[in-house]
């Protein structure tokens, strides 16, 4: 909880993400009083048409819509939510003379939280209009909130962390990568952490192969245009999948704070070897059947050109180069138009010295498995074999399981954790910038190299090359149930 209050402006507060994701957790968490008191939410953007009414609407149709309305909504947000107009440098110095009006008169002390989510292409610009009208400072503490995606590869992320740093300095930033929030990411660490028998097991000794599955059934929906600019190792691989990486991979840290966190989590990223043009497969998906329907393939969706070769498919194996984990590899996998919807981190351990019980029936027993699955159905299974009742022997690979909503009930979201760590003034769950260039490292070499587009059927795991990687090292992708 903050003192005296915070004041909560938000950029982009008509667009997509704004509407679905932000503002029905900002209201919720400001009207639970989690986001400190007194509290006011200022809304950003550049259409003219709107103004603090029309603002107040959306804001209450949005809460409403997100099942947290309530009686007292529409005047709760008639007092705490304003709206200002920015299209031009003239704009933003009637919005730093707003800011300190709503500051003082609503008895804010100044504390200040900025929300970036706006079209990656209008962040430098804005962010250079906060510097010159001084809203970067403030009478109490100030934070910016980044929206992903933080450059589309090496050079621009470097220019857009040089643009934030003339105006903010490192630890006022909070760049926002939604799959850190997420309540079963979190409990990684604490899974590895706080469980020795885990952690001694941990390593290039007792564990063959990691594997790392971001599965959509969805396709690309109305946003072609964006995917065209973008791909899959863009929008996925560079942010999501290797933020996952880093967290199964990375040394114990000094404390759990955010300085010492993400510190093993960038010597992850320098720890990982180049990336080889055939450790990597891109796919783009085919018309298929996905859940029983017929659905187009990628360059029939709207906005998509008819010959692209942009990737809604990546699988890819990384080396980590430590101590801990040499010869181990690391296999990502995520793409669209997939079976189903699955987030999951497959640990898998190495087999036994001596196959004991290899009979014709046992062979096929498969090894140790630890299962996180992230969502749906959060929660962990560690696989391990037993014998099944009877003559003759046999053996069965079966789950111990734990089941976060039967332990927990239902999960924060991952904005609704972002967004209290801002006010809170914890980086922990957020990127540090030596990530995102680390990260940027990596891939952006292979986005140079223009690899080739295999073609995959909707519906299906992914282009036959998928499995191919796995299957040179003796491995295939692992499906739970
Ligand atoms: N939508 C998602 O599910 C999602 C998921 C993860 C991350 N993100 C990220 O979140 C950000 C926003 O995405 P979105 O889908 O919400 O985009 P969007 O629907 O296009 O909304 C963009 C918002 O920014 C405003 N805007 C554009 N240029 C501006 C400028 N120069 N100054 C002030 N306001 C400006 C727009 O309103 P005006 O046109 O009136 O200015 C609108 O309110 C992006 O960085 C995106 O990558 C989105």
């Amino acid at each position: 909880m903050s003192d005296n209050g915070v004041l909560f402006v938000l950029f982009g507060a008509t667009g997509d993400l704004a509407r679905r994701e932000l503002v029905p957790w900002i209201v919720d968490l400001a009207r639970r009083g989690t986001l400190g008191e007194p509290f006011r939410l200022l809304g950003v953007a550049r259409d003219p048409a709107m103004d603090d009414a029309g603002f107040q609407k959306l804001v209450a149709e949005s809460v409403t819509a997100a099942g947290r309305g309530g009686d007292d909504l529409a005047a709760w947000c008639g007092k705490h939510v304003r709206f200002h107009t920015a299209y031009e440098p003239g704009h933003y110095d009637d919005m730093a003379r707003l800011v300190r009006s709503i500051e003082q008169d609503g008895g804010l002390s100044g504390n200040r939280a900025y929300y970036l989510s706006l079209p990656p292409s209008a962040f430098a610009q804005v962010i250079d209009e906060m510097g010159r009208v001084g809203l970067a400072k403030s009478p109490g503490w100030t934070r910016l909130v980044i929206e992903k995606p933080f450059g589309r590869d090496l050079d621009s992320a470097q220019a857009l962390n040089a643009t934030v740093h003339r105006a903010f300095d490192e630890s006022q930033i909070y760049r926002i990568d939604h799959f850190v929030g997420k309540e079963t990411v979190q409990n990684l660490l604490v899974f590895r952490f706080a469980n020795p028998l885990f952690e001694s097991v941990w390593n290039r000794d007792r564990i063959a192969h990691v594997q790392i599955t971001v599965a959509e059934d969805i396709g690309i929906k109305t946003r072609g245009a964006f995917y065209e600019q973008t791909g899959c190792l863009r929008d996925m691989v560079q942010n999501h999948l290797t933020q996952l990486l880093t967290m199964v991979a990375m040394e114990v840290p000094a404390a759990y704070d955010a300085d010492s966190v993400r510190f093993e989590k960038v010597k992850v990223l320098r720890s990982m070897a180049p990336l080889e043009e055939d450790d990597v497969v891109f796919g783009q998906y085919a018309a298929g059947v996905v859940h029983g329907k017929p659905v187009h393939g990628y360059r029939e969706e709207g906005d998509v050109a008819k010959d692209s070769t942009v990737e809604t498919f990546v699988a890819l194996r990384a080396h980590v180069n430590t101590w801990r984990w040499h010869g181990v590899p690391f296999y990502l996998r995520t793409g669209k138009r997939l079976p189903r919807r699955l987030t999951e981190i497959v640990v898998t351990f190495k087999e036994p010295p001596v196959r004991l019980f290899e009979t014709m029936q046992c062979r096929l027993v498969p090894p140790n498995r630890l299962v996180m699955r992230l969502q749906p159905d959060e929660g962990f299974s560690l696989l391990f074999d037993v014998k099944r009742p009877g003559e003759p022997l046999l053996l069965e690979n079966l789950p111990l399981h734990f089941d976060y909503a039967e332990a927990f009930g239902a999960l924060p979201t991952a904005y609704e954790t972002l967004l209290a760590e801002v006010v809170q003034g914890d980086q922990t769950l957020f990127v540090h910038a030596d990530e995102v260039i680390g990260s940027w490292k990596k891939y952006t070499p292979l986005l140079e190299r223009g690899l080739p587009v295999h073609h995959y059927s909707a519906g299906s795991w992914g282009p036959a090359e998928a499995d191919a990687l796995l299957a040179r090292d003796g491995h295939a992708w692992y499906v739970g149930k």
